[in-house]
Parts: C-alpha cells; sequence; structure tokens
C-alpha cells in the first residue's frame, strides 16, 4: 500500500506480522520507554481542521485515503495509551481510538502486532481536559477504556501516540515532550477565508524566538499523499 522513499538507517523496528510489513513498506518501531509520537493530517495548505460542524475534518482532510487509516491504525496498534484533547474527542462522536476501528482490513494483524508487544487488545483513551465537559453517554466510554486527566502532568506516561488537536500538540510542544512527528500530507488544498481554520500548532507562536525543528526520519508515499516521520529537536 505504502511505497518507501527514504528511510533514515538503523531505525528502531518491531517484531511486526508479515501484512503490516508488506503495508507499511518496512518495519515500524520505537526506541524503549517513555515516549510521545503525535500524527496529524494536513492540507498542502497547512489546515488541519475544517471548523465545519458535522464534518469530520480528518477524512474530508485526507479523502478518505486508504494509507492515511492504515497508518492511523498502526500507529495506534502500536501505542501504550492514545491522548487526545477534549476539543478532538468533542468533535468525534461516536469514535474509537482503537486500531481496528479505523482501518478494520488489518485489525487481526494489528491485534497479533499487540499481542506480540504484549499489550490489551486496545489501547486505553486518555482525553485531556481542563474542564471534564464530556459527553459521558459517547460510545466511546462504554467500549474503550477512558481515562480524563485536567492537565499535562497527569499524563500516563509510557509510549504515548498524541492524536491532536491543534492546541493540545501546541501545549506539548511548548513543554518540549514530544518526541516525534508522523504527517500526511494530504495533495488537497483546503483554503482559509478567516481565523476559524486551524493550523497544527495553536495557542503558542515558536518562531521567530523559539527555533523548535525536526529531522526527517522516513518519507513514504501512497500516490500523491506524503507519510512523513519527524523526530523534534528541542
Ligand atoms: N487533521 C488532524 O490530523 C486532526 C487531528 C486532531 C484533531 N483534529 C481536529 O481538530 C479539532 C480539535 O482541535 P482543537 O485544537 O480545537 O482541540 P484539542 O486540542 O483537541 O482540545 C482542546 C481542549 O483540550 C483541553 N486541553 C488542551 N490543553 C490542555 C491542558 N494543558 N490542560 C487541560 N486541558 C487542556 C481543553 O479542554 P476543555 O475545554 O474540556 O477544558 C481544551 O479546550 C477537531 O475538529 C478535530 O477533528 C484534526
Amino acid at each position: 500500500m505504502l511505497e518507501r522513499i527514504f528511510e533514515v538507517p538503523g531505525l528502531p523496528g518491531f517484531d511486526m506480522p508479515a501484512e503490516l510489513q508488506r503495508l507499511y513498506a518496512g518495519d515500524l518501531g520505537f526506541e524503549p520507554g517513555p515516549r510521545l509520537y503525535s500524527n496529524f493530517v494536513s492540507s498542502l495548505d497547512g489546515v488541519v481542521e475544517l471548523n465545519r460542524p458535522g464534518t469530520s475534518s480528518g477524512p474530508a482532510l485526507s479523502a478518505r485515503n486508504e494509507g492515511d487509516r492504515f497508518v492511523m491504525g498502526l500507529l495506534r496498534a502500536c501505542a501504550e495509551v492514545v491522548v487526545v484533547g477534549a476539543g478532538t474527542m468533542r468533535a468525534e462522536p461516536g469514535h474509537l481510538w482503537t486500531a481496528g476501528y479505523i482501518y478494520p482490513p488489518a485489525a487481526a494483524a494489528f491485534a497479533e502486532l499487540r499481542s506480540r508487544l504484549g499489550l490489551p487488545p486496545d489501547p486505553p483513551l486518555c482525553v485531556v481536559s481542563r474542564s471534564g465537559d464530556l459527553d459521558r453517554s459517547d460510545r466511546v466510554f462504554q467500549e474503550q477504556d477512558v481515562r480524563v486527566v485536567p492537565d499535562l502532568d497527569h499524563l500516563p506516561g509510557g509510549r504515548m501516540l498524541c492524536e491532536g488537536g491543534s492546541h493540545l500538540f501546541g501545549q506539548l510542544l511548548d513543554q518540549g515532550r514530544v518526541d516525534e512527528l508522523f504527517l500526511t500530507l494530504s495533495p488537497l488544498l483546503a483554503g482559509r477565508a478567516g481565523p476559524g481554520r486551524l493550523g497544527m500548532v495553536e495557542g503558542v507562536e515558536l518562531l521567530p524566538e523559539r527555533l523548535l525543528g525536526a529531522t526527517l526520519l522516513s518519507a513514504r508515499r501512497s500516490g500523491s499523499h506524503l507519510f512523513l516521520r519527524y523526530s523534534l529537536t528541542r
């Protein structure tokens, strides 16, 4: 499904089932120990949120790209915990932050990977919410292990996948907590007609005072979609 364009030699690789190796065009893995990696899909012009009630931003931005859903699933399959901000959870009623939910065709292979990694079938979901204003009747509270934390000091630790949104990601960047970024660059132009649409980092200004850069670790493609993996330098 994905084609590998570039990869830094010597990246860690998990013991991935052959099906996942084939779809990802190689192995994915992480350094042992606590790690926070984030995943976003962005339009070519840097929009990650469409600000249209009733429209789910991610699928619209990625053009429902199969490779993007697969990579989301693979990143979830590797995670000890998935972290989202309350805004992202409120924008996605009925969503489950599990690997098999986002890409069912590889559900069995994701489950096999989690078993090999000694992880439970699905990662718990950690929702960061100061207000605690969340719809507890949503199916995610019944079907996934959901923990709500009031601030970043209560993040659980371990190998954490942060799926946004931009305000939470901005805080995490600001505090130097992000180790890696997985960015799907979609070949669509989203446009902006005012302040409503979000970029990937909101609530904090970095340049020109703070030079927060990244090193490209790998680049894959599926058609004109790019799948970029960066290590963040602090
Ligand atoms: N394109 C993509 O890849 C992508 C990825 C993720 C999300 N999105 C989209 O982005 C939108 C949501 O992004 P967003 O930036 O508006 O929301 P967000 O970052 O997901 O959530 C913001 C909320 O998180 C809580 N929060 C953030 N930082 C906190 C902190 N340090 N301590 C305590 N609570 C904290 C607050 O919740 P309370 O208000 O409850 O206090 C805050 O209002 C959605 O439309 C979603 O679909 C797109």
